[in-house]
C-alpha cells in the first residue's frame, strides 16, 4: 500500500511541463477558486487548468511595469495543496488576458515582462507551471484594444520565448477565427466583421494568433487551444450550413494540421508575404463551451458523443491532443438552450482516459 505523501510526490510533475499523454484543459471562471468545483474537474478528468486572468500593465502612479487582476493567489495554493494529496498529475499556468481586457503595455519589451511576471510567480506561495496567452478584443469597437500593435505581437513571442529559455510553459488561446485555417487573410485587428456571414458582428479577428504562431521559434507555444466556441465563429458557419459536428470537426481537424498560409502585407510587421502556418497535432487542443442562455444559436455547441466519433474515427496524427472546456464552474450545467445537462471532464475522460474512471480505480475499493 502507498502512503499518501508518496503518491502524491509521484504525482509530481517537474514545473514547466505537461502532463504525458491526453489533455483535458479547462479555464477557470473570472477570478473563481472553488475548491469543491476545482477538486472534482481534476478528479473526472481536468489535467491542465488555466486560472483566470492577469493584465501586464503600467503602473500609472510609479510608471512601472505590474501584473494587475486574477484569483486570489493564497486560495490557488490551498486548491493545489488539496490536488497534490489526490495525487492526481496537472499543470496549472495563469492566463494573460480575457474579452475586454488591456492588451499588455508596450512601453516595455517582452523580456522585461518576463521579468517582472517571474519575480511575482516566485514570490506566489506556490508558482505557476506558465501562462496562456488570451488576449482578445474589446466591446467597445473602437477600442485600442481591438487592434493588436506590431510591438504587441513581438511582445507576446518574446516573453514567451524567455518563458521557454526558463523552463516554463507558454500556450495560446485564440478564438476560432483568430487562428482560422478556413482563410489566407490575415490583420492586426480584431474588431473585423464578414459582409456575407453575420455582417451585424464586429468583434471577428483575421489570422492575429496564427500569426504569433508562425513568427515564434518552432516549439514556443506548447499548446493553442482554438475557441470553437467564439460568437458566430467559422464553426458555427459550417454548422448551420447543415454540417454534422463530428464530421465538422474531423474535416476541421485534418485541415488544421495539414497546415495552410496567411497572406501577410502590412508593412510594420517583420514577416510578409504568404506566411506557412503548421501545428504539430502534440499541440493542437480543440477549445469548447456549453453555448449557456442567449448564446445558444451564437455559440457553436458540441456534444461529447459528437466529439467522441470524431476522435475515434480520426488518424491520431489527425486529431487534436485533447481539449479544453471554458469554464470548470460550467460543467454539469444546461447546455445550448435546452434542459440537458453535459459535464465535459467526465465526458472526455470517458474515451481519453486521462483518470482511471470509477469501474478501473485502484483506489476506489
Ligand atoms: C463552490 O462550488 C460549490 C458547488 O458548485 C457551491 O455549492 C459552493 O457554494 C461554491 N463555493 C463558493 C465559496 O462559491
Ligand atoms: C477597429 O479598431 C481600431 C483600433 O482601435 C480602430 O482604429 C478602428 O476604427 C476600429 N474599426 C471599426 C470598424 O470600428
Ligand atoms: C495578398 O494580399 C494582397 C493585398 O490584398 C493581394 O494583392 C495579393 O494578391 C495577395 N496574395 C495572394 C497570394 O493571395
Ligand atoms: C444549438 O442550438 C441552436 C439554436 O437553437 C440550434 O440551431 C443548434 O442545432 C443546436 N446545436 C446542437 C448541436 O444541438
Amino acid at each position: 500500500m502507498l502512503s499518501k505523501a508518496l503518491l502524491a510526490s509521484l504525482a509530481l510533475l517537474a514545473s514547466g511541463s505537461l502532463p504525458d499523454g491526453p489533455i483535458i484543459a479547462a479555464w477557470q471562471d473570472w477570478s473563481a477558486c472553488n475548491e469543491t468545483e476545482t477538486l472534482r474537474a481534476v478528479k473526472e478528468g481536468v489535467n491542465v487548468i488555466f486560472w483566470f486572468a492577469i493584465s501586464l500593465v503600467k503602473d500609472q502612479s510609479t510608471q512601472q511595469p505590474t501584473i494587475t487582476g486574477g484569483p486570489d493567489v493564497e486560495c490557488v495554493a490551498k486548491v493545489r495543496g488539496a490536488i497534490e494529496q489526490l495525487g492526481l498529475p496537472t499543470s496549472h499556468l495563469i492566463t494573460i488576458g480575457g474579452w475586454d481586457a488591456p492588451h499588455p503595455d508596450t512601453s516595455f519589451i517582452g523580456e522585461q515582462w518576463f521579468d517582472v511576471w517571474n519575480e511575482w510567480n516566485n514570490r506566489l506561495p506556490v508558482p505557476f507551471d506558465g501562462f496562456d496567452w488570451d488576449l482578445e478584443g474589446n466591446d467597445d469597437v473602437s477600442s485600442r484594444d481591438n487592434e493588436f500593435t506590431p510591438q504587441c505581437l513581438q511582445l507576446v513571442i518574446d516573453m514567451s520565448v524567455a518563458a521557454k529559455t526558463a523552463g516554463l510553459l507558454a500556450t495560446l488561446a485564440p478564438p476560432q477565427s483568430y487562428f482560422d485555417v478556413t482563410t489566407q487573410e490575415f490583420n492586426r485587428f480584431l474588431n473585423n466583421s464578414d459582409p456575407q456571414w453575420h455582417p451585424e458582428f464586429h468583434y471577428m479577428g483575421r489570422n492575429s494568433y496564427a500569426y504569433l504562431l508562425a513568427a515564434a521559434p518552432a516549439g514556443t507555444f506548447d499548446l493553442v487551444e482554438v475557441q470553437l466556441y467564439e460568437t458566430f465563429s467559422p464553426a458555427l458557419r459550417s454548422l448551420d450550413m447543415g454540417m454534422p459536428g463530428d464530421e465538422y470537426l474531423r474535416l476541421w481537424s485534418k485541415a488544421l494540421l495539414a497546415g495552410w498560409k496567411i497572406n501577410v502585407t502590412d508593412p510594420m510587421l517583420p514577416l510578409k508575404g504568404l506566411v506557412p502556418v503548421h501545428l504539430e497535432p502534440s499541440r493542437f487542443i480543440a477549445a469548447l463551451s456549453f453555448a449557456p442562455g442567449s448564446s445558444a444559436g451564437r455559440s457553436a455547441f458540441f456534444w461529447p458523443d459528437q466529439v467522441q466519433r470524431a476522435y475515434q474515427e480520426a488518424d491520431p496524427s489527425k486529431r487534436p491532443r485533447g481539449y479544453a472546456f471554458w469554464n470548470i464552474a460550467m460543467d454539469g450545467s444546461k447546455v445550448n438552450d435546452t434542459s440537458q445537462k453535459v459535464h465535459f471532464a467526465r465526458s472526455l475522460n470517458s474515451f481519453l482516459h486521462v483518470r482511471p474512471t470509477e469501474a478501473e480505480d485502484p483506489f476506489v475499493v
